[in-house]
């Protein structure tokens, strides 16, 4: 890819990774991802908007040489994680004039996480501006999304925001704009399911900090450039603020069909009540979309049987994400199957203390299911009906 104009002396120098699958060797990318650098030419000073990962250093140096770039004055790090500052060692050998400009969180990191030394980083407070010229960066710090690190970097004469992680989205396109946005929807909800949903309330917060901004372009450092920043925006705010929706996410597992059985029963019980279900098999589900589909979700339904007297490791895992992920769900209910004993639906329930849920009454039976047992599933799911209906989440 070569640099992109993005608006007069504004270029995309950052590099697409069509490749990548595997984000913190944690969370899938199936359409792969970017890291987006942006060069500002001022009539005076120039500077470098965030660095790209250390895999892709070669495409950032061609990108500069491809522009002239012989020097750069500030490299600004809006976050301290090395997708977007793993090349900045080597930005600070190759131009040796060059300052860092982050907050005090994200200079701690810096000199932490990539060794850059003290004096090459300037920390700059909340609000503070730095003239290139003809432009001027106003730096927004906003903690939280996702590091404490983070800060936004506005170019006031052009009313462009530079997001970096706060409204991207992992994927991989040749586009610079957004010119497909069911697409970029779909990998933007994804990014936020994964990366921003556990920092919820701090985002309402840093939402709030930006509403009287007047934003052209918000420019994030993965996924396209959004041309139309009400559409992500609203996302933001819809999947932030607005109220479950009328959905049970059922993740589960099953070894001899006996919690197989219960699910399927109770899915068609919930599905003739009204309820959207979005079922995930543990033994083959990817996890991104599981955590997408918490994000609007009133309430989870865990499914597991008893292994060596627990949960299956898989819905541990999965147990584990969601409550580190800290959707907005409202209520909560275990089913499953066990064959002599166990605590299974005792450590289900301890693992899910971050989230704010009414814990409703769970079916959970011995081997295979019987009469009693659908009965008790038909009693849960009109308990779910009748509290998605008492809180208006239809
Ligand atoms: Fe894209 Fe938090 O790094």
């Amino acid at each position: 890819m070569k640099p992109r104009k993005l608006r007069e002396d504004v270029y995309w120098v950052g590099a697409v990774d069509w490749d990548r699958r595997l984000f913190d060797e944690l969370i899938p990318l199936p359409d792969g991802t970017s890291y987006n650098a942006y060069l500002v030419k001022g009539s005076k000073k120039t500077a470098l908007i965030d660095t790209v990962d250390s895999s892709m250093t070669n495409e950032l140096f061609d990108n500069l040489g491809q522009l002239g770039v012989d020097d750069i004055d500030y490299v600004v790090a809006n976050h301290g994680e090395q997708d977007h500052s793993g090349t900045l060692p080597r930005i600070l050998k190759v131009y040796p004039n060059a300052k860092v400009m982050s907050t005090p969180k994200g200079k701690d990191l810096l000199k932490h996480l990539l060794l850059i030394p003290n004096d090459r980083i300037v920390a700059v407070e909340d609000q503070a501006t730095l003239s290139l010229g003809d432009k001027t960066l106003q730096f927004i710090h906003a903690p939280w999304v996702h590091w404490p690190d983070t800060m936004l970097t506005y170019i006031r004469e052009q009313e462009i925001l530079f997001t970096c992680d706060l409204f991207g989205s992992h994927l991989a396109t040749s586009d610079l704009l957004v010119t497909d946005e069911p697409t970029v929807f779909e990998a933007a909800k994804r990014y936020y399911a994964e990366i921003m949903m556990p920092f919820r309330t701090i985002i309402e917060r840093n939402l709030e900090k930006i509403k009287d901004l007047s934003i052209e372009l918000i420019a994030p450092s993965h996924g396209p450039v959004h041309n139309r920043p009400e559409f992500i925006i609203e996302a933001y705010k819809e999947w932030v603020y607005g109220p479950p929706k009328n959905t049970v996410v059922l993740p589960y597992i099953s070894m001899h069909d006996s919690t197989k059985k219960m699910v399927d029963y109770f899915v068609a019980t919930l599905v003739d009540r009204g309820i959207t279900v979005k079922q995930f098999n543990l033994s083959r589900t990817d996890i991104g979309k599981l955590a997408m589909a918490l994000v609007d979700a009133a309430t989870i339904v865990v499914g597991s049987p008893t292994v060596l007297a627990g949960p299956h490791p898989n819905v541990v895992y999965a147990v584990y994400l969601a409550n580190a992920l800290r959707p907005k769900t409202k209520f909560a209910s275990i089913i499953g199957s066990y064959g002599w004993g166990g605590r299974t639906v005792e450590q289900i329930k301890g693992m899910l203390s971050n989230l704010k849920v009414d814990l409703l009454e769970p079916v959970f039976i011995k081997g295979f299911p019987k009469k009693e047992d659908f009965t008790a599933l038909d009693r849960l799911a009109d308990e779910i009906s009748n509290r998605h209906k008492t809180n208006n989440l239809l």
